[in-house]
């Protein structure tokens, strides 16, 4: 069986809270994703290794890492795919780091939250107490329905050259969510929505890189929301 070689990204900061990397050879099985290389080296190696993952199946988004310099889901990125002897794992860039590969997501969230990503509605009353549907059609289902696809796996977020120079900026994730409730027929946020994001760094930012939805394993085009987001804003804020 041959093998591989996965060079990876220490930091403990409980300990001496040096970074560095470590290297282990781990058996290569036809078909073996990355996650499957660090949890071969957590079970069999080194119980000490660092990282987060649940559903092992590009679903629950917690996973991310940087893998040979992109960022990549390790349940997502086949070892053979990546053409490579040594497969480097580092965790998110644009995120502190917790522990090895495991990055610290707060500050992602909070942007997350920032953009209310929930219908905005002015019958809460009705909304909450009723067992009435606001209907849509086809088409007003079209408008937004692949920016809720977002997993909130945080690699648009690492890939974004923006935010890793302005942390005012909302970053993709958030703006594409932002982005995802103004295009619901069912809102009633609008007004507040665009103004919230007309003025300063949080949108206007963006010089579209584009790189948010090269590297976005479910397809959502964060880049596109941003464009459509700032196209409202030009025309209605
Ligand atoms: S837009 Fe794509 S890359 Fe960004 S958090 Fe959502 S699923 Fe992940
Ligand atoms: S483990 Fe859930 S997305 Fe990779």
């Amino acid at each position: 069986m041959s093998e591989v070689t996965f060079k990876v990204f220490r930091y403990d900061p409980a300990k001496d809270g040096g970074k560095h990397y470590q290297t282990y050879k781990v058996p290569l099985r036809r078909g073996m994703t990355v996650l499957q290389g660090l949890l071969y080296i957590k079970e069999r190696l080194d119980p000490t290794l660092a990282i987060r993952f649940s559903c092992r199946m590009a679903t629950c988004g917690s996973c991310g890492m940087m893998i040979n310099g992109l960022p990549r889901l390790a349940c997502y990125t086949l070892i053979e795919d990546l053409k490579k002897q040594t497969v480097v794992v580092e965790p998110l860039r644009n995120y502190p780091v917790i522990r090895d590969l495991v990055a610290d997501f707060s500050e992602f969230f909070e942007k997350h939250r920032w953009v209310k990503p929930y219908l905005i509605r002015i019958d809460t009353y009705t909304q909450e107490k009723s067992n009435t549907s606001y209907l849509q059609s086809d088409e007003e289902l079209e408008r937004y329905v692949q920016f809720a696809y977002c997993i909130k796996c945080g690699l648009c977020y690492a890939a974004c050259p923006v935010v890793a120079s302005d942390k005012e900026f909302l970053g993709p994730q958030a703006l594409a969510q932002l982005y995802r409730y103004l295009a619901d027929s069912r809102d009633e946020g609008t007004a507040e929505r665009l103004k919230s994001v007309a003025d300063g760094h949080k949108l206007l930012r963006c010089h579209f890189a584009g790189s948010c939805s090269k590297v976005c394993p479910k397809g959502v085009d964060p880049a596109l929301a941003i464009q459509l987001l700032r196209r409202e804003v030009l025309l209605r804020a």
